[in-house]
């Protein structure tokens, strides 16, 4: 199957969510909704929210030291930091050169990866290539996000949906005697249909200015149920073509984790992927929509608690704003 010279593993992952929790209960006072009918539509108990002072590349920094203690790897003999986000600290410098400044690691490229919620798959796939040909042995990937700002508490449609957090994996040349690979990653993107998932202002198209602020374009837009239609369609293809690649059936994957965006999007692409719900990681209710985070957040908690163990398949897969889209087949 590979005919590449080397195989990549992931040899340790972390993962953070920031104290100050946003409850259901504490929406029903800002917009008309309620704690039944979030957790019904969405599956989602609650998000964290960061405190005054803490920013995205600080999430990121928690998980990493957990990642890198976990992978017994020194934060400087790091190759390069992938930071999967689209809510960096700031628009220039990267995060990834913060995150670089915070852990000391001295040189390294280091690189942010806008994909959204397939922001981690993504940067998952770049990482397992630069091993996989040769050029490098360490490379941290981090998938976070600080989303609460750019969240408007009177829209009900967005607000209940999403949180801060972060994960990290260390993604190492695997030894011999390591049988963990990285199978495939096919990753998508579809321009045609960007208008579902927009954050208006902030870039060059719409800097910022008052009349941003008077009509409310520093917040997310969202065709929530249009977004739910592709989010099932895309993963379970996503899905599907992994396994068709590999020539593997549904029984050979031992867990799928899927982007955590709504636990119904998540139940439909069980269904239609024709995999059973005990084998789908789903770590939403505690956390909601991370964006970038999702993935590697519900990969580092399902590894932490045993569910997840070395040698078995693990197929990944999300959907986010672009329309982006992949999977990422492994043997952990
Ligand atoms: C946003 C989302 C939770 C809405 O759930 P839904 O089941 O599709 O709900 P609908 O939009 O069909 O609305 C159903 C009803 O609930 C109401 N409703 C919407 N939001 C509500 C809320 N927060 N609380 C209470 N009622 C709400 C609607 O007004 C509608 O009422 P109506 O039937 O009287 O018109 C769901 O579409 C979703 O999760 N979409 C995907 C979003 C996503 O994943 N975005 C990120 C992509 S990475």
């Amino acid at each position: 199957m590979s005919m590449s010279a080397y195989r990549s593993r992931i040899a340790g992952t972390g993962s953070f969510l920031p104290e100050n929790l946003i409850t259901n209960k504490y929406l029903e006072t800002l917009v008309d909704t309620n704690d039944e009918w979030i957790q019904e539509r969405t599956g989602i108990k609650w998000r964290h929210k960061v405190k005054e002072g803490q920013y995205t590349s600080d999430l990121a920094y928690e998980a990493s030291i957990q990642a890198l203690q976990e992978a017994q790897i020194k934060a400087s003999d790091l190759d390069m930091i992938l930071f999967a986000t689209v809510s960096p600290d700031q628009v220039m410098p990267n995060t990834a050169c913060v995150l670089q400044s915070k852990l000391k690691a001295g040189d390294c490229m280091a690189l942010d990866i806008s994909a959204a919620c397939s922001g981690f798959v993504y940067a998952l796939a770049i990482a397992d290539q630069f091993i996989k040909t040769g050029p490098m042995k360490n490379i941290l990937v981090v998938g976070a996000e600080v989303l609460t700002p750019y969240v408007n508490y009177k829209d009900r449609d967005t607000c209940i949906l999403f949180g801060d957090g972060a994960g990290a994996a260390v993604v190492t040349r695997a030894q011999d005697d390591q049988d963990s690979i990285i199978y495939s990653h096919h990753l998508h993107a579809d321009g045609e249909i960007s208008d579902l998932f927009v954050l208006p202002a902030g870039g060059s198209k719409v800097p910022f200015s008052q009349k941003v602020l008077d009509e409310e374009m520093q917040y997310v837009k969202m065709k929530g149920r249009e977004i739910f239609k592709h989010a099932v369609r895309t993963m379970s293809k996503c899905c599907k073509e992994a396994l068709e690649y590999n020539g593997f059936t549904p029984d050979q994957v031992d867990w799928v984790i899927p982007h955590q965006a709504n636990v119904r999007i998540i139940k439909a692409v069980a269904y239609h992927f024709g995999i059973s719900m005990e084998k789908v990681v789903v770590e939403i209710e505690e956390m909601g929509n991370t964006s970038a985070a999702t993935v590697i957040i519900a990969l580092d908690k399902a590894i932490k608690d045993g569910r997840i163990k070395r040698g078995q398949n693990i197929l990944l897969t999300a959907f986010g704003a672009g329309i982006t889209s992949g999977s990422l087949l492994m043997k952990y």
